[in-house]
Order: structure tokens, then sequence, then C-alpha cells
């Protein structure tokens, strides 16, 4: 059986990455293919409980250990993710490790390779879809700033570090 492609959409906050990603879901199965849409954070989980109440202003944390969390989340979903995969079903990916570097790496202090170091590991996307918006667009969209991150001068720092991240099966 053919191994389920790894595509992952990234990019910053109110771009439509939840749409595109319905939309491709839709897409593949009008062509008969078999897909699943997972989101990071996931806010179910133990760990995505923490970091939900953290992004609605509900709990401090370090930067830290708010961005070794987001890592957390994703590795509770390591190993579904390859069985989804081997079992070939495609994975629609709603942000990944890239927005978990983007993000904590605009912080102050915060260091980009050591951002990068506990997400080493994780399956690699086949294609990343980086959604490109000007940050003015986003942010006069519904919602925009209801959650910590949403601030124009904050995203213009995430969205010049996930161009920093960009690596050759991206697709801007
Ligand atoms: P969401 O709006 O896609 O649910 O994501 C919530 C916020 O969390 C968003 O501002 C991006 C941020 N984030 C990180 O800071 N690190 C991460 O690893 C992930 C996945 C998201
Ligand atoms: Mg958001």
């Amino acid at each position: 059986m053919m191994r389920g492609a790894l595509i992952v959409l990234e990019g910053c906050d109110r771009v439509g990455k939840t749409t595109q990603c319905v939309k491709l879901i839709e897409k593949i199965a009008a062509e008969n293919g078999k897909s699943s849409l997972l989101k990071f954070p996931e806010r179910s989980s133990l760990t995505g409980q923490l970091i939900n109440d953290y992004l609605s202003n509900k709990l401090e944390l370090s930067d830290r250990v708010v961005h070794l969390l987001f890592s957390a989340n994703r590795w509770e979903t390591e190993a579904q993710m390859k069985l989804l995969l081997k079992s070939g079903t495609n994975l629609i990916v709603d942000r990944y490790a890239f927005s978990g570097v983007a993000y904590s790496a605009a912080k102050e202090g915060m260091d980009i390779e050591w951002c990068r170091g506990p997400d080493i590991g994780l399956p690699r996307p086949d294609l990343v879809v980086f959604l490109d918006l000007d940050p003015r667009t986003a942010a006069s969209r519904v919602g925009y700033g209801e959650e910590r991150y949403e601030h124009r001068r904050f995203q213009e720092v995430v969205r010049e570090n996930f161009l920093k991240l960009k690596e050759d099966n991206w697709k801007v």
C-alpha cells in the first residue's frame, strides 16, 4: 500500500489555514482519496488544555515552558500520525513545528536554533503550504485580537521567522 502524504498548512493568525485545510480534505474525498485532518495545538489533550488556557490569557507560563508544551502536544500525536500515513491516509495538518519555532522565536531572548530542538525527529512533511497575507489584512478579520499572539507587530516578526524556515518542500 502507498504511504499517505503529509501536507502542512502554515501561516500567521487569521490567514485562512483552517478554511483551506477543509477545502483540501473535500477535494481529496471528491477524488476518492483517504485523508484526515489534524490541527496543532490539539487543544483537547492535557497539554492542549494548558496551551488553551495560556493562549486565552487564563494562565501564565514561561516562554520556554510553553514552547516545550507546544512541542509535546505534537509528540503526543506522532504514533497516530505514523500509523495513518502507513495505512495510506493523507494527513492535512493545520500548523506544525514551523509555527512552534516562528512564534516562540518572535519573543525576546528566544533563540531560533534552541526553538528547533524539541521537534527534531517528528515526521517530515512532503509539502508545506505557507499562506502569506499582509498582516494588516489579517488584523482586519473577524475575531482578531482574541488570543495572546494576535498583535500586529508580533505577527510581523512571526511572518519574518516563517520565511527564514522555508525549505525546498515549501510553497509560499
Ligand atoms: P490556532 O489559532 O491555529 O489554534 O493557534 C493558536 C496560537 O498558537 C496561534 O497564535 C499560533 C500559536 N502556536 C504557537 O505559538 N506554537 C505552536 O507550536 C503552534 C502549533 C501554535
Ligand atoms: Mg488563531
